[in-house]
């Protein structure tokens, strides 16, 4: 059957708006009948196996990895490296004794990771993909599949794909975590109940995202997202949102790697995005919003209740501190959807750029 838009002018902003039912099908999916999560057992046993992870992907998948690598190792404990695989496929990493690889593409046909895929096939070791296309190619290529339940994601920029490949990252993290008897000290299940509904919160704050879109990037010729630990991950993320559709040359940098060149970049007037959901880095966060404001920036602070500060420009709803990637991206995905309009480019299909790409 063929998806329809429905009342939205743009698949991109319905699939956005779809977040918060997907965190809940998500959920549900991944239940067993006493409202434990559960993954297939040859799944955590692979996990548990292993001595080192190997996150394989490209494009937002490659993003969604990043905040993976956190998630499990701060849940399960295991060591983690994310590579993007055009890289990995020539240039292969010294691998562990007892690798166990991880496969993210939100379509499953992806050439550059299936290419890696028939590699470390042949190498004897295990994969596991996680995809949004149950029967895709690398799904059906590798060893084990954990399935995103995200529904068809129809407009090439990546939304509701990412949050889905996070939560089912975490999902997967907990479970490890729990049947390694590693003290996981959060209770997942009403974590991503909280995030689905902040989700909704922010899906009904559009006019919100669609007055900073018009505020910071109108006349822009370049736009950064600045973020610490996991808020740069996510800052990666809005750059490559706004990058995709609107074409506005933009990045993403780690706040304290500012004064190491990026912030001779800084003129009057440069956007400069920032996110604040992480307490233990929220001061030095700030000081460089002040530094890059200083040299006459204009600043967006979009931080986290409990952790804001009077001037911020959005305070999102509080949520567990390691799951804040599947919130804060919202923001950004709307900021690049308005900027991406509003300058006439088409948002769905923009120029160059394919929903998969299946040659290398
Ligand atoms: C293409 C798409 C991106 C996507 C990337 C990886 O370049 O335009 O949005 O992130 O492929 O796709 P995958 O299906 O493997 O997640």
């Amino acid at each position: 059957t063929e998806i329809e838009k429905g009342t939205y002018p743009h698949f991109m902003l319905k699939e956005i708006d779809e977040q918060p039912l997907v965190m809940r099908k998500i959920i549900q999916a991944y239940q067993d009948g006493n409202g434990n999560l559960k993954i297939e057992d040859e799944i955590t046993k692979a996990m548990l196996d292993a001595d080192r992870l190997y996150i394989v992907a490209c494009g937002t998948s490659y993003h969604a990895g990043l905040v993976g690598k956190q998630l499990i190792e701060k849940m399960a404990g295991i060591p983690v490296e994310v590579h993007l695989a055009s890289e990995f496929g020539y240039n292969m990493p010294l691998l562990s004794a007892k690798p166990l690889f991880i496969f993210i593409s939100q379509s499953g046909e992806t050439a550059d990771s299936r290419a890696v895929l028939i590699k470390v096939k042949e190498m004897g070791y295990k994969a596991l993909t996680i995809t949004n296309v149950p029967g895709s190619t690398l799904s059906r290529e590798a060893d084990f599949t954990l399935l995103l339940h995200a529904g068809p994601e129809i407009a090439v920029a990546s939304t509701k794909a990412y949050t889905a490949q996070i939560a089912v990252l975490a999902i997967l993290a907990f479970v490890t975590g729990t049947s390694k008897g590693a003290s996981v000290n959060i209770n997942l299940v009403k974590e991503l109940g909280i995030i689905a509904n902040a989700m909704e919160t922010l899906c009904d704050a559009k006019e919100e995202f669609e007055q900073i879109a018009a505020e910071y990037l109108p006349a822009a010729i370049n736009c950064f997202f600045i973020g610490r630990s996991i808020d740069h991950s996510v800052g990666l993320e809005g750059a490559l949102k706004l990058k995709e559709i609107s074409y506005i040359q933009a990045e993403g940098f780690a706040g304290g790697e500012l004064k190491h060149g990026t912030i001779a970049l800084i003129e009057k007037q440069t956007p400069v995005i920032a996110l604040a959901t992480q307490a233990g880095v929220n001061g030095s966060i700030r000081a460089n919003v002040k530094e890059v404001a200083t040299r006459g920036a204009s600043t967006c602070i979009i931080s986290m209740k409990g952790l804001e500060t009077e001037g911020d420009r959005f305070v999102l709803p509080a949520v567990h501190e390691l799951l804040t990637p599947l919130i804060s991206v919202i923001p950004l995905q709307l900021i690049a959807y308005y900027a991406a309009l509003h300058r006439g480019c088409d948002v769905d299909k923009p120029r160059n750029l394919a929903k998969s790409v299946t040659v290398e």
